[in-house]
């Protein structure tokens, strides 16, 4: 792995006596934004390119329904309600996840936090490890084209919670319930806003003009 390649690219610099001194940045970010705005494309996209590990929990509570597992029975009435499930239950699986090793080379939030007591329940989940929120992306786009995005989606993605009123339900949740931590994230300098709406690749770019003032 790169760390590995950072000693043994230091061990040969010594004994030809240069000293290469190689900086290691690790990133840890936020996605925020609406249903169907394009967190997770632009996620994988981001992620690829710095070698961050992609979080989504959605998709990890898609997967504990799955498996079946005590998480994924007890998330899945909310999920396809198209409510939040409890911040109790989120905060408890990201202390899991975010304390397990693969984490410690930098991270992309796809998904969460979704409230503000998630967000103060990550934010000490990280002192705890000593982590540090490098930059929160807010995506954003109207809601008549992410409501239809969703529906085109929903006919190939199997997912429970793609049906017009559930996809309604869930951009009325973000506005109530997860837009209050654009303010939160504002307010300690940590936000920066991109447009969702346009080419992929162009919106990639911007992301990419952003991340690189951290990388
Ligand atoms: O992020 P995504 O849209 O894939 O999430 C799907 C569903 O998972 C949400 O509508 C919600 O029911 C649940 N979820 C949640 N809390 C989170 C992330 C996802 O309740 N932090
Ligand atoms: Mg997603």
């Amino acid at each position: 792995d790169w760390r590995s390649a950072c000693i043994l690219a230091n061990c040969f610099s010594c004994r030809n006596f240069n000293l290469i001194v190689i900086y290691v940045i690790i990133m840890n970010l936020i996605f925020l934004g609406p249903p169907g705005v394009g967190k997770g494309t632009q996620a994988n996209l981001i992620c690829n390119k710095y070698d961050l590990l992609h979080l989504s929990t959605g998709d990890i509570l898609r997967l504990e329904i799955s498996r079946k597992t005590e998480i994924g029975s007890f998330a899945k009435s909310f999920i396809d309600k198209g409510e939040l499930v409890p911040d109790e239950t989120l905060l408890k699986m990201m202390n899991n996840r975010l304390n397990q090793d693969d984490a410690l080379n930098g991270y992309l939030l796809d998904g969460f936090p979704r409230t503000i007591e998630q967000a103060k329940g990550l934010d000490l989940i990280m002192k705890k490890i000593d982590h540090k929120i490098e930059c929160v992306i807010s995506l954003l786009a109207d809601e008549d084209e992410l409501v239809s995005r969703l529906l085109k989606r929903g006919l190939t993605s199997g997912r429970s919670d793609e049906s017009i009123e559930i996809i309604r339900h869930r951009q009325q949740i973000y506005w109530n319930q997860t837009s209050p931590l654009l303010n939160y994230y504002e307010d300690i300098d940590l936000l920066m806003n991109v447009n969702g709406v346009g080419e992929i690749n162009d919106i990639n770019n911007e992301i990419i003009k952003i991340v690189n003032q951290y990388a």
